[in-house]
């Protein structure tokens, strides 16, 4: 589970990013993060993985306080999530195979599995064709997939992604959203950032919206109230 206890952010540069946010994440949840830009979204997400910290408030994720996190732990952390960065973050001077083979290497895959596992992910993501490609020689919604799949490769218990439909179409963006939501069903939590709220509304799913820094909204919490009235309803 993942829980935001009043937390804010105030960047160095004096900017509030995040306003004594409260939220909790169930395992297993899927969350779309959705808001204009400069919301906050993107910090939310980086204080999860913990590559900003809060100025205030406590995130404790699996029982674990990122207050108390020692350093040591960060990998650790960082294993459980899969993370589709804003800006991508490739290596160029790697193909589209090896970017995501990296990712398995790191935590000691075997050469066999690595292979085996970076082919069907790079089929699921639909880019079998581009696997001795360099980043830079992709499109922009090709890159977007290159870290998709390098964030499903490891299986992580979360997902994290930030925009990952943003550079690509319509019908691209519903099968990636169909992919990520096939695998929330296995288990996974998934925790996607948009700005794309009309297609977020087809998935039926938690949608919370943050605006200058605050949730504005939350259908989880409408859902708690809708369930609070069934009972006044039946209970008085
Ligand atoms: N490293 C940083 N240093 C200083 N200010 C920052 C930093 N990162 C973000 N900000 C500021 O914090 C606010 C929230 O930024 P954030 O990146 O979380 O927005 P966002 O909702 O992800 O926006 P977008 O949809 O454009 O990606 C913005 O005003 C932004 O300028
Ligand atoms: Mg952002």
């Amino acid at each position: 589970m993942i829980e935001f206890n009043n937390v804010s952010k105030i960047y160095q540069s004096g900017t509030h990013a995040l306003k004594n946010i409260n939220i909790k994440i169930d395992d297993g949840e899927f969350v779309f993060i959705v808001g204009s830009s400069g919301a906050g979204k993107s910090t939310f997400l980086k204080l999860i993985m913990h590559e900003e910290t809060p100025t205030s408030g406590d995130i404790i994720i699996n029982d674990i306080s990122l207050a108390d996190l020692k350093r040591k732990d960060v990998p650790y952390l960082r294993r459980m999530m899969g993370i589709v960065f804003q800006d991508f973050r490739l290596i160029d001077k790697m193909t589209v195979y090896e970017n995501v083979a990296f990712a398995m290497r790191c935590i000691g895959a075997h050469p066999a599995m690595i292979k085996k596992r970076v082919q069907y992910i790079l089929k699921l993501v639909g880019l079998s064709d581009k696997m001795k490609s360099r980043p830079s020689e992709l499109s922009g919604g090709e890159q977007q997939r290159v870290s998709l799949a390098r964030a499903l490769v490891n299986n992580p218990s979360i997902i994290i992604a930030d925009e990952p439909t943003g550079n690509i179409d319509p019908e691209m963006s519903y099968e990636i959203l169909d992919l990520l939501s096939e695998i929330n069903k296995h288990g996974t939590t998934v925790i996607i950032v948009t700005h794309e709220q009309e297609l977020v509304t087809v998935f039926g799913k938690r949608i919370v919206e943050i605006k200058d820094g605050c949730v504005l909204s939350d259908t989880s919490l409408n859902r708690a109230v809708e369930l609070d009235d069934v009972d006044d309803f039946f209970f008085g």
